[in-house]
């Protein structure tokens, strides 16, 4: 594997689409093995664009534009951050040889709509997910529930954390389900999936690395699970590792193996999976880091972020975890731009503790603005010293 060097003619360039906190950190593990970076996101000053050589602002969406850029700025890879892609212009830009897309631009068309990724996992590779029924109109959604049956989640094929989403106890509630999914959806197809709900005892996100081995040859390594909990769509705390029984860690690694082997390439992926008892139900994938991640900022050897830029650079990985740990959320809790954060002292004077603050410009009452990250001897302890220290960050108008 070589490197050049950056700024010259003889770089190694890698451009992120999306430079959410993510991709930030992924951008800074890139950096310090001095690879050119360039940051493209759809506003200015997005977390990436602080730290990367070269900062775009672009609709990504815009197949045009997104090739215009590839071809002014000629990456040898490109990294997504986000869903939100014309993935067909990856493909097309794959095919061409103009870049490698990260893990491969089919990942990223399969795993950009629910439905792409639902009919590889549960038909193609006969792996265990909720019962689903895919509808394109109100008629059609309202049959899907009454087959699926009550309770059942009804969500955008195209959406993310959250977005559309709703949880229909009887048939009372379909239609306003129905009208929610269809003006949250990223792209207005209409077209959604209801799912039968999993009455879960705990999910996780089963991190899983694809990267060369000394021969060459792709090998799939797999962190700890990250346990976590979700509210409204989006994750509020995790942990690793997530206590499992043997049979539950091993079913959970065997469908992230398949899962990921079935989309290729080189990279992180994040395989979420409902857990009941020793069932494991497959979810979805981010083909790429995933936010409950932000753990292993402190609770592995190599965090997630560290992991992927290995594994797309073609070098060895290493997924050890370094001791149990727990991550916790910090909100805007206001809509304001060029917020204050104040208590930062506070929160880290928790012991075992670090917090990132993403520099996001503007602040949203739930947008997701920072993270706090503990290690503790215990998961509870780790938990209680994340949540004390992100619960110590206030956040102010300028
Ligand atoms: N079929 C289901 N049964 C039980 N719980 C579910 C089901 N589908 C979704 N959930 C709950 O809702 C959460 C979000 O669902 P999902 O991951 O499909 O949405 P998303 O919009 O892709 O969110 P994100 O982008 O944050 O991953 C899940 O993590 C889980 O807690
Ligand atoms: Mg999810």
């Amino acid at each position: 594997m070589k490197i050049g060097t950056p700024l010259s003619p003889s770089a190694t360039k890698i451009m992120l689409l999306g430079a959410g906190e993510l991709g930030k950190e992924v951008i800074i593990e890139l950096q310090r093995f001095g690879v050119e970076v360039i940051a493209v996101d759809r506003y200015e000053n997005a977390p990436g664009h602080q730290v990367a050589h070269r900062a775009h602002v672009i609709d990504m969406t815009d197949g045009n534009a997104l090739k215009a850029l590839v071809k002014k700025e000629r990456p040898d890879l490109i990294v997504p951050e986000i869903e939100a892609i014309d993935t067909d212009m990856l493909a097309v830009i794959e095919e061409e040889g103009l870049a490698e897309v990260i893990p491969t631009a089919r990942a990223t068309q399969l795993t950009m709509n629910r439905e792409g990724i639902r009919r590889l996992a549960a038909e193609d590779l006969k792996i265990e997910t909720s019962s689903y029924v895919f509808a394109d109109s109100y008629e059609e959604c309202l049959q899907a529930a009454k087959l699926i049956g009550f309770p059942c989640i009804i969500k955008p094929v195209m959406s993310s954390s959250g977005k559309g989403q709703s949880r229909l106890e009887s048939e009372n509630d379909v239609e306003a389900a129905w009208q929610y999914a269809l003006d949250a959806g990223r792209v207005n197809h209409g077209r959604v999936i209801i799912e039968g709900v999993i009455e879960f005892d705990y999910e996780i996100t089963q991190l899983t690395v694809r990267a060369l081995n000394a021969e060459g040859e792709i090998e799939t390594h797999f962190c700890a699970p990250v346990g976590h909990i979700q509210k409204n769509g989006d994750y509020v705390e995790s942990w690793q590792p997530q206590p499992m029984s043997e049979i539950a860690l091993e079913k959970s690694r065997d469908i992230a193996e398949k899962v990921t082997h079935a989309l290729g390439g080189r990279g992180i992926f994040g395989v979420e999976l409902f857990i009941k008892g020793d069932q494991v139900y497959f979810s979805e994938v981010s083909p790429r880091p995933h936010d409950t991640g932000l753990v292993t900022i402190i609770t592995q050897w190599q965090s997630e972020f560290a992991l992927h830029a290995r594994a797309i650079l073609g070098l060895p990985v290493d997924t050890s975890l370094r001791c149990e740990g727990a991550s916790a959320v910090i909100y805007g809790a206001m809509d304001e731009t060029a917020i204050v954060f104040d208590g930062l002292e506070k929160a880290l004077s928790v012991p075992f503790t670090e917090v990132r603050l993403f520099g996001k410009p503007e602040a949203f009452i739930k947008r997701r603005m920072g993270v706090a990250v503990s290690s503790g001897n215990t998961i509870d302890e780790a938990r209680g010293r994340a949540r004390l220290a992100a619960s110590s960050i206030k956040t102010e108008k300028a």
